[in-house]
């Protein structure tokens, strides 16, 4: 039975039923909600007018605006290319020696060598750098340097590559086998002085003239190492091959030599830079402009 009246206390009509004397009042909805709700249908109205919005067969309406989402990446995308080839100008257009001068263009170039390195080099010198003594990669976050450790030596390296085969201007150099050289006391003798060198055995005074006699060209009168022929310093803690005294038996015995790839064939002039800079900036970096003040120092690197 629908009953409607006003009811008196609040001046609110009832919605006409009733249960046991219990009326419910018909009290309308708030003004600023009804606005709100008109407001949106409003605003969905629009929306499907101007944007995709109805699904069909096979897209959606396409909406007067022709906005679409791929679109807007391509647009965003197409900005951040913008930035990213002016930064890559900027690259091309800056000497390699002269990166660190511009400390935000310097810090874009490592940013951009970290990803390229993750790519192409970390599968022989691992993702943080640390290389591996068992290959043969050498570590490059440390400060000992096989070939130089300036930008300039760093992108020499890179671009040319380590006994890279039909590549000229590769840094190259052989330690000849000395299986048969010495008799096997004499060999011991050797041995004992080289790791004599980095604090481990006893020095000796026969080990010495063989170690001044046969390998001091390469490694230096007291094994200090030789960049221009990648010889590695021998008396540190640091090895490319292992410090044992069977690592360094085997190494003297049959030479193992690094082959590493000539990037410069590879990869573009502004990556093989961004590398540089990364590696360089790995923390044993040393400084080009010290190594070229002293004339008679000759720059690695430079022909
Ligand atoms: C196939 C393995 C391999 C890959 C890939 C590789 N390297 Fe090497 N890299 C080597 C080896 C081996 C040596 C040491 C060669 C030697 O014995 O002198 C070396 C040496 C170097 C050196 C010289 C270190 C020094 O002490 O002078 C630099 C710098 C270097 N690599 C950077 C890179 C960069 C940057 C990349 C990526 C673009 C890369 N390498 C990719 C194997 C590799
Ligand atoms: C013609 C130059 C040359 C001569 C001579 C030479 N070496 Fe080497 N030696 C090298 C080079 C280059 C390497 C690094 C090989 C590489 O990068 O793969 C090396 C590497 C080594 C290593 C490994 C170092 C490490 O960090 O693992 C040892 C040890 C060594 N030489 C000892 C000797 C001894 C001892 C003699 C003398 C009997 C000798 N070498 C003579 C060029 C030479």
């Amino acid at each position: 039975m629908v009953n409607k009246r006003i009811d008196e206390p609040t001046g609110t009509e009832t919605v006409g039923h009733e249960w046991d004397g219990i009326e419910e009042l018909d009290t309308p909805m708030p003004r600023w909600w009804l606005w709100t709700l008109y407001l949106t249908i409003v605003w969905g109205i629009v929306y499907v007018i101007l944007y995709p919005a109805w699904p069909m067969v096979d897209k959606a309406t396409a909406g007067v605006l022709g906005w679409s989402s791929r679109g807007e990446l391509a647009r965003e995308m197409s900005v951040a290319d913008q930035a990213r080839a002016s930064v890559r100008e900027q690259l091309a257009r800056t000497p390699i020696e002269r990166l660190p001068e511009d400390s935000k263009l310097f810090a874009q170039a490592v940013a951009g060598g970290r990803s390229a390195y993750q790519v192409y080099c970390s599968q022989c010198h691992g993702s943080g750098g640390a290389g591996s003594q068992t290959l043969g990669y050498p570590n490059l976050n440390d400060d000992d340097w096989l070939w130089g450790g300036d930008l300039k030596a760093i992108h020499y390296t890179i671009t040319n590559g380590i006994r890279a085969p039909g590549i000229k201007e590769t840094r190259t150099s052989a330690m000849p086998p000395f299986e048969t050289m010495f008799e096997p006391a004499q060999f011991e003798a050797l041995l004992s002085h080289v790791m004599a060198l980095s604090g481990k055995g006893s020095a000796n005074s026969a080990g010495a003239q063989i170690f001044r006699d046969n390998c001091a060209t390469c490694h230096g009168p007291s094994g200090e190492g030789m960049r221009l022929v990648g010889g590695p310093r021998l008396n540190d803690a640091i090895w490319l091959y292992g410090g044992t005294r069977d690592d360094i038996r085997a190494q003297i015995q049959k030479p193992r030599m690094g082959h590493m790839p000539q990037w410069g064939t590879r990869l573009d002039p502004v990556t093989i830079k961004m590398l540089s800079a990364y590696v360089w900036s790995l923390g044993g970096g040393e400084n080009f402009v010290e190594a070229a003040a002293d004339p008679a120092v000759k720059v690695d690197g430079e022909p």
